[in-house]
Formats: structure tokens, sequence, C-alpha cells
């Protein structure tokens, strides 16, 4: 029996009661004056009063209570060959070491240090040690490109930057550092200093007076008996600004506070994921993204468990077994994954072969968030691994899953394409564009009734009134998810599709108004749009349709491979920008808006309803024909 209901009506019960009480697992240097002050922030602030540090809570705490010798971090990274493991005494050692080091540097409480590193255990020791110190990370993940990181430097405007020398790519390496180098000379705000972890694979210069070699200075401040003590916070402190997309090229820098953040984390380990301390959790994903900030770094360590850092992918490295590889290797308990990663897996191992070759015993649960989970591929990961395959959904604003099935409390049956029930701590309803509830089972905007529960963000970093604006204003007294879905009679939701310009790429989240000022400031574009197109990989990918500058009498081919590289250099790899094509007008509203959604249900080849307020409905069959010149759609049956 799932003690889901019963939990979550205690919950709206006493929602002050039911965080008070999850409180009690965290260590509090001392505790809240008020649970939860509706007076502060834009809608209150959890543990007000509180003063606690994030890393006590992740590493010493554990090391005090007779955990130094579990291991707290295992590195597995087959891109390398190489496996390491780190005790929790061990993560002590070398966090407070850096935290050493960076406070040799100037960083203090408060001040901001960028982290841009690849899958390797100093980016989880940067991460504590910025906590130890009070200081406010600001992870960028390792597949954006040098203006990317100038824009977060910018904004976050950090002392310091961790970064490494390199990451490594199947079939290349990408030097870090030059792309380091580019974005501190594009950026206004200059970092006084960077502390670079040298690779093996590949090293790199370093600037006299300004850069610091990690392993040197790590080493030294560990030979020299550096002790570095954990800063008491306020709580509602911030702990780390993550940087996501938004509907323009400026991202939106998240806020994530240190008190409410340990408290929900540490409940989820236990409830959701149904994960005791000393066992060991696996998050497929990267530090770059929410997930690996959460449930990589933070909520496995917060809760005694061990967390496993994977420098790979799914397949090619060696092949489509290496996950259940890594869990017969560590003895992992429950896996996080991308349905992507499951998507490639099948691909490439329909019959699941592979997963015959390795013991599974130690594994209990498959978790799935990221993007929408399609049912054919759950279903096959339920047939060959006869384990529960647990949807759930969140987004990087608040940090863990509102919606999702908790296996710790007993799971409820699962219905496929649900990521779930909404979890205790998020009041979820669907309304219309006007505001009003719709009955169940029709679809509208998904909204949670503020205040958000604790981990929720605040207000974006630099942008409190972009907070409001993005997220509390369209729907008063709510925050707005831009998720469109449905919950069904049963309490079920489903996820359908992003209400603005967000696509979902590999499970990576982008912004396809990003990529449009990257395409439309190449000098023979006059304008255009990108869409995310079905992908049976990748879940969607971008298609740019662009328009040239009259006269223009540019070779097509030649300028598609222009704005494919300006993407790429601009923005990333991880754009996964491949395809753009010409068209000789976008269409658009008498008012000038471009139909977006139109063109992207004719890239996906599905039905549409001619949008009333469109300008020239000719337009429509333009574009259906140069897809279809393109073989990006098939021929009408
Ligand atoms: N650093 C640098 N480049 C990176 C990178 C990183 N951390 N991550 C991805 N890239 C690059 C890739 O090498 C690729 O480059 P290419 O265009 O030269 O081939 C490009 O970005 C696109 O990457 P991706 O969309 O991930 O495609 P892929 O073909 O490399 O891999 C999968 C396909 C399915 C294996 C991969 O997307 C995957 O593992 N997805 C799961 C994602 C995930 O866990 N997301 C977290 C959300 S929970
Ligand atoms: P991110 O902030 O990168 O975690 O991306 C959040 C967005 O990813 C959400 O707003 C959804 O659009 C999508 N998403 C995340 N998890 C799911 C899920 N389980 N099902 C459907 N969509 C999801």
């Amino acid at each position: 029996m799932s003690r889901y209901s019963e939990t979550y009506a205690a919950w709206q019960a006493d929602p002050v009661g039911f965080w008070k009480q999850a409180a009690q697992n965290i260590d509090w240097f001392s505790p809240a004056t008020q649970v939860f002050n509706p007076d502060a922030g834009a809608y209150g602030r959890w543990f007000d009063g509180a003063i606690c540090n994030t890393c006590y809570n992740c590493v010493d705490r554990h090391v005090a209570a007779g955990r130094g010798d579990q291991p707290a971090v295992i590195h597995d990274s087959p891109i390398t060959g190489h496996v390491a493991r780190y005790t929790f005494a061990e993560l002590q050692e070398q966090v407070s070491a850096l935290a050493h080091v960076l406070r040799g540097l100037g960083v203090a409480k408060g001040d901001r240090v960028v982290i841009y590193m690849p899958m390797v255990p100093q980016a989880i020791f940067a991460m504590l040690a910025c906590a130890r110190l009070g200081a406010v990370h600001s992870v960028v993940f390792g597949g954006f490109a040098a203006q990317e990181l100038a824009t977060r430097i910018d904004d976050a405007a950090p002392k310091v930057v961790i970064s490494a020398s390199c990451g490594i790519e199947p079939g290349r390496v990408i030097a870090y550092k030059p792309l380091l180098d580019q974005a501190i000379d594009q950026s206004q705000h200059k970092p006084e200093h960077c502390v670079i972890l040298q690779r093996d694979t590949l090293t790199c210069d370093l600037i006299a007076g300004r850069d610091l070699d990690y392993a040197q200075a790590v080493d030294a401040a560990i030979a020299a008996g550096a002790w570095t003590d954990c800063v008491p916070v306020a709580a509602t402190d911030p702990l780390y600004i993550l940087y996501t997309s938004g509907t323009t090229g400026q991202p939106k820098g998240v806020v994530r506070d240190n008190g409410g953040h340990m408290v929900a984390l540490r409940w989820t380990m236990e409830h959701h994921y149904g994960i005791q301390p000393g066992e060991v959790f696996w998050a497929a994903s990267d530090v770059g993204w929410v997930v690996g900030h959460s449930y990589i770094c933070y909520g496995p360590l917060l809760h005694g468990a061990t967390t496993i850092l994977f420098e790979g992918k799914p397949v090619g490295t060696p092949d489509a077994g290496v996950f259940w590889k890594v869990i017969q290797d560590h003895g992992v308990s429950a896996l996080f994954a991308a349905p992507t990663a499951l998507r490639a897996i099948r691909k490439e191992d329909p019959s699941g072969a592979l997963i015959g070759d390795y013991d599974l015993s130690s594994f209990r649960t498959l978790f799935l968030a990221g993007e929408r989970s399609d049912p054919a591929t759950v279903d096959w990961a339920q047939a060959k691994l006869s384990r529960p395959i647990i949807d759930h959904w969140w987004q990087t604003e608040t940090g863990w899953p509102m919606s999702g099935n908790p296996v710790g409390l007993g799971a409820f049956p699962v219905k496929p394409g649900s990521p779930g029930k909404p979890m205790p701590g998020y009041d979820i309803r669907v309304l219309d564009d006007e505001g009003h509830p719709v009955p169940p089972g029709t679809l509208g905007n998904i909204v949670c009734k503020l205040p958000l529960p604790p981990s929720g963000f605040p207000t974006l970093w630099n942008a409190p009134e972009r907070f409001v604006k993005s997220y509390l204003a369209e729907f008063p007294g709510y925050y707005a998810t831009s998720d469109a879905g449905i919950i069904d009679e049963d309490g079920y939701v489903f996820i359908m599709a992003r209400t603005d310009d967000i696509i979902n790429v590999a499970g990576h989240r982008l912004s396809t108004g990003a990529m449009e000022e990257v395409i439309a400031s190449h000098p023979d574009i006059a304008e255009c749009a990108v869409v995310g197109k079905s992908d049976a990989l990748k879940g969607q990918k971008p298609l740019g349709l662009f328009v040239t500058n009259d006269g223009s009498d540019r070779d097509l081919v030649e300028l598609e491979r222009e704005l494919v590289t300006l993407v790429r250099s601009k923005i990333g790899a991880v754009a996964a920008f491949r395809t753009a094509i010409e068209v000789k007008r976008l269409p658009k509203t008498r008012s000038g808006k471009v139909l977006r959604g139109t063109v992207q249900k004719i890239a996906d080849g599905a039905d549409y309803k001619m949008p009333a307020a469109i300008d020239d409905p000719a337009i429509l069959d333009e574009i259906t024909a140069a897809l279809r010149a393109r073989h990006l759609i098939g021929e009408p049956a």
C-alpha cells in the first residue's frame, strides 16, 4: 500500500508543520525563528532566521557520525578508462583544502565562483568548497561555448573561475582553457583568478599571476595541514546560481538557497527515491544541469549515500551495456536518467541482450526525467529490466520533483505517459489562458499555487523584476511553470508541451529565441525562426528557417553551413543545431508575430488548424514545400 495519499494530505493540512518535521533531518547551527515567513521575499521564505552550512551537512556530519570510510563519490569514467573512489573522510580533506585555496584567493561568504568543468570529481569538490565558505557557485555546462560562458561571467561577476584543461567527448578532446580565456576576453567583468585542473589527456598553459594549478594548490594545502571550518550562513542565503534558458538569449539565473534546499532534497532521497544512507545512487546527468546539482552532488551526499559521477555516454563508451556495468560494478540501488539515454540504448541493443551480461541484483528502481517519457521506451525498459520505471517531472526552478511517484512511501500504480502525482509541497492546478480552472482531463497551463515549497527559487539573480514578470505575473497567486498539460480524474499529471519557446533536445533545455538571435546576427539573414522538430532519439531537434536579405545570391548550402557553425560557436555543440533552410517568407499574424507553433506542427507532419489571425495562408504551403524539398517531411498520402 502506498502512503502517498496520507502523506500528501498531511502536507495539505499543515504545510509548515510538514517541513518543520522534515527539517529535523538537517543539522542546523541554530534553528529557524520562523519556519515559513510569508512576508519575506516575493512569495515568502523558508527557514527564516536559521543558520546552517550545506557542506557541513553533505560531508562533515557524516564523518563525525562514523561514515568517514564509506565511499562518498565514485568517479567512473569509461571515456578515460579510470575509476576513482573518495570516502567521506577523503572528500572532507579535498573540500577543506580547496576551500583554503579559494579563501587564499580572497573568496569569502557571498562571493561568486564560476565552475566550468567536465565530469570530474573536482567539479563536486569545487561546489562543496564554495558551500563550505558560504560562497555562491555557478556551474556552467561544459557543452556551452565561450559566449555563453561570458554572459554568465558578466551576470554572476565571479571572483574566481574553477575550470579544467579539457573535457573529453567521444572522438574528440575539448580544450576548455582557450574557451575560458576567450570568454574572459569577451566579458566586461574580469575574474581575479582561475584555478585550473590539468588533465593528462590535454594540458594547457597557465597565465602567470592569474591562473593557479588546481592539484598543486590543493596538494600544498593538504601537505601544510590546512583546515577550513564550515562558515555559518543564513538558510535564506544563496547556495548557488544556475543559469537556465529563458525566452531570450539572456539566460535566467535561478537562485537556490541553503536551508530549504537541504530540507527538500533530504526528504526526496528517502521518500521519493527510496534510498537509505549508505546505498549507492546514480544520476546519469551532468553537474552543469539541475539534475546534476540536486542528485549527483547535493541530494545523495546530504543523505549519507554514495553518489556516482559518470564520465561517459549511454552508448559508444564503449557500448550500450555501460549503464548496466556501472550498476553492477558499484552496487547501484537506483538510477536516474533521461529518456533519451534509454532510447539510445534501446536503438543499439533492442533485445536488451547486454542487460543479461551483468549482475543487477542491487538495482531496484529506474527514474526518468528531464523530458517527456514516451510510453514505448518506458514499456521497453519495463520489459527488459523488470523493475519499476518511475517518470517524474521537475524544473531547474524547483530543484526537485514537482510530480512523481514516491517509492520510499510505497509507489502507486504507474500510468504510462504520466510523471505521477503532485508531490507534497506542490498544489498543482491546470488553468485556461484567462486563469480559470479547467475540468479534469482538459489541457491547460500547469501552475503551482504559491508559495513554492522549500528549495523553490526565491528570485532570479540580478533580475527580481524578470522573476515576477516571467513566473508570477501571468496567473496571480500561482507560479507559472510554462508547461502545458493535464491532470486527470485520478490526480495524475501529464506534461504535454512547453508554452514558451523552450525546446528539449536530448534532455537539454534550450532556447529557440537564443538560437534565433545568433542566426539573425549573420549579415545575410533578414529574419528567421527556430522550432523544435520531433526526433525519435533526442525528443526534439532544432530546425531553423531563414529569409535572406533582398538581393542576396548566397549559395544556400554554404550559408547553411555558416549558420550551423555560428550557432555551434556562439551557443555550443549542445544546441545540436544542424539544419537551416531558406524560405521566401515566414508565416505571421497580422500583428507581425511569427507563427512558430504552426511551423512546428508542419515540420512534425502533424495536423494543424489554420490560425485565424494569419496574414497570408499561402506561406504555410511554401514552408511545407521547402521542408519536403529537403525530405524533412514526407509527401502527402
Ligand atoms: N561538453 C562538451 N560537448 C558536449 C558535452 C559536454 N559536456 N555534452 C554534449 N556535448 C556535445 C556532443 O559531443 C555533441 O557534439 P557533436 O555535435 O560534435 O557530436 C553535441 O554536444 C550534442 O550532444 P548530444 O545532444 O548529447 O548528442 P550526442 O549525439 O553526443 O549524444 C546521447 C546522444 C543520447 C547519447 C546523449 O544526448 C545523452 O546521453 N543524453 C542524455 C542527456 C542527459 O542526461 N541530460 C540530463 C537531463 S536529466
Ligand atoms: P530543466 O529546467 O532543464 O530541468 O527542464 C525543465 C523542463 O523539462 C520542464 O519544464 C518540462 O518541459 C521538461 N520536463 C522535465 N521533466 C519532464 C517529464 N518527466 N516529463 C515531461 N517533461 C519534462
